[in-house]
């Protein structure tokens, strides 16, 4: 079988970690006898140098003849004086709404052997914390009615009851395949919008008899994020709220440099990238970490090619990697030894 990806490595640190997440992808097809077939295009600010637009019409075309697309970082203060919708960073946000990507997963783990960068007390995080939130990515506040007149100024929240159903049977499938318990978060005490989400959400909920589902208003659910993390499998929320609670999630874990994400859309189709920028204050110098670019192509192989077991090997040759001491700088503590980029990669391809 034959899996088409488009690559866009993008700006700053984009392309060296890209290119570490590429040569794990390639080891994994030569030991799984994959054969996975790359096809590079420019977004962001390389882009609007190369061809003078920050999402160039091939770019798409290439991206919606592909089964998934992995991206490095776009942007850069080199083109930060570029009016809002010529900077690099708005060709994401058209390619999100372009390729109908309207369900954001991210992982927030917790890895055993970097709980000392965890902001919360050793007792709360306690033998791991393993939580996926679901965000709804295209509709709510972002994307409602808005109008400013004065000194008024205006933002709705908007849902679709078919917006609603599309990311909550994502979420219920995401915890069939783990610890079958989905947490659904709203403010259906308040907003019309939460109270259409719940009833929803609840009717969805029917098709997955093995799946739990509890409800918990945003407000609550923020706090129990860091009062008892452990209590969460999957959480499914709105835009705005997903927005807010992802962050607060994947802090509780640690470094910027080890968080993947998926944006998926129908079919199956999804955008993989780390959570963080294109750093450009480290880009060049071989100090990125690429392990959430790494990790992003094993949630690729999860979700998008079906390869439970393809994905779960590399998630365990970063573990072994981060056992075994092996350290970038943004997780290296005092004293310890410090890797390049490509040492990286290539640690983790060796283990793979
Ligand atoms: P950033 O995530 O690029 O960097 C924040 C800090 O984390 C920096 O100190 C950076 O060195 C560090 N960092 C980030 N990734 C790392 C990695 N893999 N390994 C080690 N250290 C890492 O956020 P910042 O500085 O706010 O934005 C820089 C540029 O990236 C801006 O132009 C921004 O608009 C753009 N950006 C792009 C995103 C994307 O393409 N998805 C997301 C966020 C920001
Ligand atoms: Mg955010």
């Amino acid at each position: 079988m034959k899996y088409k990806i488009a690559v866009i490595k993008g700006d700053g640190i984009g392309p060296e970690i890209v290119d570490e997440a590429i040569k794990v992808l390639k080891k994994m097809g030569e030991k799984y006898n994959h054969n996975f077939e790359f096809t590079e295009v420019l977004a962001g600010g390389i882009a609007i140098d190369k061809t003078g637009k920050n999402l160039p019409e091939e770019t798409l075309q290439v991206c919606k003849e592909s089964d998934a697309v992995i991206l490095g970082a776009v942007g850069g203060p080199k083109w930060d004086s570029l009016p809002g919708n010529e900077r690099p960073e708005k060709a994401l946000l058209a390619l999100r709404k372009e390729l109908n990507l309207y369900s954001n997963i991210r992982p927030a783990v917790m890895f055993d052997i970097l709980k000392d960068t965890c902001p919360l007390k050793p007792e709360i995080v306690e033998g791991g914390m393993d939580i996926v939130i679901v965000r709804e990515l295209t509709g709510g506040i972002y994307f409602g009615k808005k109008f400013t007149e004065g000194n008024y100024a205006c933002d709705c929240m908007e849902y679709s009851k078919y917006e609603i159903e599309r990311i909550a049977h994502q979420a219920f499938k995401i915890a069939q395949s783990r610890n079958k318990h989905v947490t659904s978060v709203d403010k259906a005490n308040v907003l019309e919008t939460s109270r259409l989400w719940r009833k929803t959400v609840e009717e969805v909920a029917k098709d997955y008899p093995d799946v739990k589902l509890n409800h918990l208003y945003v407000d609550n659910a923020a706090m129990q994020l860091v009062v008892n993390p452990k209590q969460f499998d999957v959480i499914v929320t709105e835009n705005m709220f997903g927005d807010i609670l992802s962050d607060e999630a994947s802090m509780i874990t640690g470094s910027i440099g080890l968080l993947p994400s998926a944006s998926l859309g129908d079919n199956n189709f999804g955008m993989y990238e780390p959570i963080h920028g294109s750093a450009p204050d480290i880009a060049g110098q071989g100090k990125a970490n690429p392990i959430a670019t790494i990790l992003s192509i094993s949630m690729m192989l999860k979700y998008t090619f079906g390869l439970q077991s393809e994905s779960d090997c590399i998630e365990n040759a970063v573990k072994k990697t981060l056992s075994d001491g092996h350290r970038t700088a943004d997780i290296a503590r005092k004293g310890e030894k410090i890797i390049t980029t490509v040492e990286m990669g290539n640690i983790i391809v060796e283990s793979i």
